[in-house]
């Protein structure tokens, strides 16, 4: 562990960008134009990091998968005003994964991150620096922010949508990575590791490579798996994250084989000549010790309801003066997730719940697949679903639970608890 401290900057600013050649879009960014710098910090260091709100609104900037306490969360009583600064201090106990942060600000958490707010945030421990895996920054370790976006015709970001029974979210028609409109990427013929955020409002993303080779998820969204699990294809709902491997050895020059997200090339990666592949796919990769349901001390139930902005949970809407649920510190609990009332539209509901890491019981009572069987903080639950989730509450203060569907967060489905 790491005992030394580090202090970090961000600005919520505006920004300009050219998406389109000749064109400037008007963007939020942190510290640049769109999106933000990758935060990345050890396990036991001491952190603090100083936000400051430079748009013309109020902001609040959250630390999505990161387990601190509720002053410290950045959630939506963390408020930033225009000019002002928040200090954000805490220290880092969890193990190494890939998170990251984003605004949270009642009623426009949606606009803000469809104009660029959103940054990823890298833990760091000895199991990740040990691990005999990529993890050469921008090398063989690449991060893939993945975004949809409408643009009118001036090239500005479209934030508006009819709500109708056809729109469950804002979903726009252009896949971006890392903010950037059908990129290339320049790809060594080796093992590749990549860090996916689906970043989007909305858009439930189904990814797999163009020839449907085999690729290898080793971490969710708290961290590594046990072991690499091989697959076709991966679905995340937003706000879910997944580190994946990726052979690339047998691929000659001139090939160009693609990312594909909903059917649509995402990213090209142009094989390069150098060398073959020094890494192999290792065979385990961390303990993840299943939490023990006879520890559960309760049980709740969340009933996620509607779609467009006829949301729900438990029939409540969002009230930052009313606390919805209380917990006791320490103690260990059931949350049962269901979906019910779902349109023929509807995609579902991501859920999240802040200040936790929890593992996945079972999807309809059936055991979850084998790359949920590792540390979350977002599990999507599907129409007519009930998913069980299993958590210990380390940390005091009060926090959120929330659809990360960011329409139906801003329709106000959402909920807090206080741990105490
Ligand atoms: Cu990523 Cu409460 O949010
Ligand atoms: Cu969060
Ligand atoms: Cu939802």
């Amino acid at each position: 562990e790491d005992p030394s401290n580090a202090i970090f900057s961000l600005e919520a600013k505006k920004g300009s960008k050219t998406f389109f050649q000749g064109i400037n879009t008007p963007t939020y960014g942190y510290n640049g134009d769109f999106l933000g710098p990758v935060i990345r910090v050890n396990k036991g260091q001491n952190v603090t990091i100083n936000v400051r709100n430079s748009l013309d609104e109020h902001t609040t900037t959250h630390w999505h998968g990161l387990i601190v306490d509720g002053d410290n969360d950045g959630g939506p009583h963390q408020m930033i005003k225009s000019d002002e600064i928040w200090e954000a201090n805490f220290m880092i106990e969890q193990p190494a994964a890939t998170l990251w942060y984003h605004p949270h600000i009642m009623d426009i958490t949606g606009k803000q991150v469809y104009m660029g707010l959103a940054g990823l945030f890298y833990i760091d421990d000895e199991i990740s620096a040990s691990l005999d895996i990529p993890k050469d920054y921008g090398v063989d370790d690449i991060p893939l922010i993945i975004q949809d976006r409408s643009f009118d015709r001036n090239g500005n970001l479209v934030y508006d949508f009819p709500q109708n029974m056809m729109n469950d979210g804002m979903i726009g028609d252009i896949i971006m990575i890392n903010g950037t409109v059908n990129p290339n990427f320049q790809i060594r013929k080796d093992l590749m590791r990549f860090r996916i955020l689906n970043g989007s409002n909305a858009n439930l993303y189904t990814i797999r490579i163009s020839d449907n080779s085999t690729f290898y998820q080793i971490a969710s969204d708290g961290g590594f798996l046990e072991k690499p699990v091989s697959l076709k294809e991966l679905t995340l709902s937003s706000g879910e994250r997944a580190e994946i491997l990726v052979d690339f050895s047998s691929y000659t020059k001139g090939d160009v084989p693609s990312l594909v997200v909903n059917n649509n090339t995402a990213l090209n990666f142009e094989i390069d000549d150098v060398e073959n592949s020094s890494y192999a796919i290792p065979e385990y990769l961390t303990e993840v010790p299943r939490i023990d349901i006879e520890k559960a001390s309760n049980q709740r139930a969340f009933r996620l309801q509607g779609m467009g902005n006829m949301v729900s949970i438990n029939g409540k809407i969002m009230d930052m003066s009313r606390i919805d649920e209380f917990v006791s510190l320490n103690s260990t609990e059931i949350w049962e997730v269901t979906t019910v009332g779902q349109m023929m539209h509807s995609l579902g509901h991501p859920f999240h719940i802040h200040g936790v890491k929890f593992q996945v019981i079972s999807r309809n009572d059936n055991p979850p697949p084998e790359n949920e069987m590792g540390w979350k903080d977002t599990v999507m639950v599907y129409p007519a679903e009930t998913v069980k989730v299993i958590m210990q509450f380390t940390k005091p203060g009060l926090f959120m639970y929330h659809c990360h569907n960011l329409e139906h967060e801003d329709a106000g489905m959402m909920g807090q608890f206080k741990v105490e």
